[in-house]
């Protein structure tokens, strides 16, 4: 198995682990006023993260929980791989012998010190708001990628991934996690909020926007957009290889050797819509009204086109 997996899967083992001996009011815990899973993220990390130092060439993906993380991680790596003349699923990042989780706020305090002596480029995926981020990612105009997802679907993948993943608090019922999740009581805080705040970035030219959706209606057209804004050259042939290996089907079939026991909880449906399965005509309402309020009127509410995937 790839080192970088090795790495990946043993991190989430070690959490679960963790987990099982943590009563459910311990799984989480308040920085700056946001949650945070106490079995991957501390505050030692948090205050080190202050410091670290990005790097021009770094390539950044930031995205709120549920919204397709893994799925663009996988693509990113491909892409990276590919512009390295590796081939996409071998070892193939520059960093593959010495890899980091490549979550930016998860990890051991001295993390960033090691990711000072990886090779360029590096990789990373972040949760965090970005008043949150080290301010040296914008002030050395690193490119990031900014992931977004409907508010719907987030919320119904975040309630089972919940209930399937041991380091997230368990919700014995959907109205209970709905309430728990326009309360902002969410690890790594409340979406609406996210969205306002990545707002204010949208329109800086070292971030380009993506939504689940658009990716879902025409991958290949999504993924050679990525790879222009991070100047990375395809053949048809390899945008076809990246395309295929990171379809839902594959990446799921897959997930045992990427992923581990994560893999089943995480590539759950891969669709558009679920939550019309979850939602109470209250909660559509609810769910209506904040977006309204919240982020409607902004650049990221239009891009996802919430008429069309949110309303009944
Ligand atoms: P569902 O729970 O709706 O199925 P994240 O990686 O940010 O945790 O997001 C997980 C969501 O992305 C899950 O949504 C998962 O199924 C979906 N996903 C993962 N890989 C995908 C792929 N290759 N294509 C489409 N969706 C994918």
């Amino acid at each position: 198995m790839e080192k970088s997996r090795k790495t990946f899967i043993g991190l989430v083992d070690k959490a679960i682990a963790a987990a099982s001996t943590m009563r459910r009011d311990e799984l989480l815990f308040s920085h700056k006023g946001i949650l945070y899973p106490t079995t991957v993220c501390s505050p030692e990390t948090f205050k080190a993260l202050e410091s670290f130092e990005a790097r021009n060439d770094d390539v950044i993906l930031a995205a709120y929980p549920k919204s397709g993380t893994n799925w663009l991680s996988q693509i990113l790596t491909d892409l990276i791989a590919i512009s390295q003349k590796k081939t996409p699923g071998s070892e193939s990042s520059v960093n593959a012998e010495e890899p980091e989780f490549p979550y930016l706020e998860v990890g051991d305090a001295e993390k960033y010190e090691r990711m000072t002596k990886l090779l360029s480029p590096r990789f990373m995926v972040t949760h965090l708001r970005p008043e949150n981020l080290p301010k040296s990612i914008f002030k050395n105009n690193a490119k990031i990628l900014l992931l977004i997802r409907n508010p719907k679907d987030v919320a119904t993948s975040f309630y089972h991934f919940c209930n399937g993943l041991p380091s997230l608090p368990s919700y014995e019922t959907w109205d209970d996690f709905f309430t728990d999740f326009m309360a902002k009581k969410m690890a790594w805080g409340c979406y609406f909020e996210y969205l306002s705040e990545w707002n204010k970035y949208s329109d800086k030219e070292n971030i380009m926007t993506i939504t689940y959706e658009e990716i879902k209606e025409n991958p290949a057209l999504s993924v050679k957009n990525m790879a222009t804004f991070f100047g990375i050259a395809l053949t048809e042939e390899e945008l076809q290889l990246v395309v295929e290996r990171s379809s839902f089907q594959s990446m799921k079939k897959n997930s045992d050797k990427t992923h581990g026991s994560l893999g089943k909880v995480l590539f759950r449906k891969g669709g558009v819509s679920d939550w019309k399965n979850l939602f109470s005509e209250d909660q559509n309402e609810k769910m209506d009204k904040a977006f309204e309020e919240h982020i409607a009127g902004t650049t990221l509410g239009k891009k996802l086109k919430y008429d069309l995937y949110c309303k009944v």
